[in-house]
């Protein structure tokens, strides 16, 4: 049987001594996380001062001194040669493809590749500090998973199991609009670990009050507002496939369990918009089965019914807003509590200008290089930002780059308006913060 098909308990092995200082012991309860083959201990019960990559080397290492090779591949092209091979076309075009030649993805790897680590030497620390905070949300390590639509390509139940992973790691996710689980449930997969939550903002201004009001009461730390989608961008990949997963009803969950967006779905139905008889045919059925699958309720009833394709065909038709402005941002001052987030920032007059409307942080991303064909690197836009101290490399954190933006922030603070005339202090990152020695008390950015 293949390693990945065995049973969770064959998985979870306590894993033996193999010398060495960093011994430790390894139980079969709920802090233990399987990995491939190997043992990985949850921060709880992990001895001080081994972090999770330490920990999860030693855990490879002490398997494979038993004979045990990982099963779940080490190295990032590894693991995307594995997910290639067990995805399906369609899927591998969505979440591999990028806008147009392909040119923005080339430039942030580029980007990366351009920058060199010069490690530095005898730093005497054994115990590192990882912790951070984001626009009053405290992290762990200065990482967030990134908002990642329609993953049910990939796995049914897909935004509960990442939410899930992310929980026990304590990594907060933000969870995207194009979930394919309710946000509901997905918030509570990720038990005590905090969350944000990405907006697409819809060409129905009553949608949008909704999904911010579900996101606040069920617990949302941050709003994050995506700028750069509000066309999709041209991608070949999908269009050569004539694949978008929205249009058979996987990723719009967030929708259909939205009652704004249930009520415009009965009127249109009640309207008869949707009338007119599809063509039967191989990839109709198939389109019609994965809709009522991923539509609320059960299967059989959905086939029948006409709401699984009024659902798909209405979200069509509101989702993302081409005419989105700054005066929509603006008008979060009195929509939401919640800080506000602005993600698909390149720009630094935009930065600017978020900036001076107030709001709380910036993503500075170019979508992964899905929307627009030749587009900067983010990581070089990073450079160019205001108020950013040194270079990118003095802070760079991986492909999340969190920006302070007023170090005095209020943690957590609920405010029904975001403050009329910011404290501007924009940073990158902290390293010191990041890599505090032990007994290193937090000190106040100065605002
Ligand atoms: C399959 C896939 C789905 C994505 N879905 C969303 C989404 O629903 N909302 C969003 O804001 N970004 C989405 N993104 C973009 C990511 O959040 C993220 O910005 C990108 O992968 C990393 O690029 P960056 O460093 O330029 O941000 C998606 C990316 C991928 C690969």
């Amino acid at each position: 049987m293949p390693d990945d098909k065995r049973g969770l308990r064959d998985r979870i092995r306590p894993a033996l001594p193999f010398g060495g200082q960093q011994t430790h012991h390894v139980t079969t309860s709920r802090q233990t996380e399987p990995y491939g083959d190997q043992t990985m201990t949850s921060e709880d019960n992990r001895p001080p001062g081994l972090g999770p990559g330490r920990a999860r080397q030693s855990a490879i290492y002490r398997a494979g001194a038993r004979g045990q090779a990982p099963s779940v591949p080490t190295d990032a092209y590894g693991l995307e040669r594995r997910a290639k091979k067990i995805m399906s076309a369609t899927a591998w075009a969505y979440v591999a493809g990028g806008a147009g030649e392909g040119r923005t993805m080339r430039h942030n790897r580029e980007a990366f590749e351009r920058w060199r680590i010069v490690p530095r030497m005898l730093h005497g620390v054994t115990q590192r500090d990882l912790t951070t905070s984001v626009v009053g949300t405290r992290l762990s390590s200065p990482l967030l998973l990134a908002p990642i639509g329609a993953a049910s390509l990939v796995a049914a139940n897909s935004d509960v199991i990442i939410a899930r992973g992310a929980g026990s790691a304590g990594t907060p996710y933000v969870i995207s609009s194009q979930g394919c689980n309710p946000m509901e449930d997905t918030a509570a997969a990720m038990g005590s670990t905090p969350f944000w939550y990405q907006l697409y903002w819809s060409t129905d201004e009553g949608l949008v009050d909704s999904m911010i009001g579900r996101a606040e009461s069920c617990g949302a730390r941050a709003l994050v507002v995506t700028l750069d989608t509000t066309i999709l961008g041209w991608r070949p990949r999908d269009l050569n496939l004539g694949s978008l997963p929205f249009a058979r009803g996987q990723g719009i969950a967030q929708y259909t369990s939205d009652p704004r967006f249930t009520e415009i779905v009965r009127q249109r139905i009640a309207a008869g918009i949707d009338r007119a008889k599809t063509r039967a045919s191989f990839g109709a059925v198939r389109t019609l089965v994965t809709m009522s699958r991923e539509h609320p309720g059960a299967v059989r009833k959905n086939l029948q019914s006409p709401e699984p394709r009024a659902a798909v065909e209405t979200f069509l038709d509101i989702y993302s807003n081409p005419g989105l402005s700054w005066n929509h941002i603006a008008t979060l001052r009195d929509r939401t509590s919640l800080p506000v987030v602005l993600k698909g920032i390149l720009h630094p007059d935009d930065a600017r200008r978020a900036v001076d409307l107030g709001v709380d942080g910036i993503i500075v991303s170019n979508h992964g290089g899905r929307q627009i064909d030749n587009a900067v690197a983010s990581l070089d836009a990073l450079r160019r930002h205001p108020g950013c101290r040194g270079t990118a490399t003095d802070d760079l954190a991986g492909q999340w780059h969190p920006i302070r933006h007023r170090c005095d922030h209020r943690a957590g603070a609920r405010r029904k308006r975001l403050p009329a005339r910011p404290a501007i202090h924009l940073r990158i990152g902290d390293r010191r913060r990041r890599w505090r020695p032990p007994g290193h008390r937090e000190r106040r950015c100065r605002a």
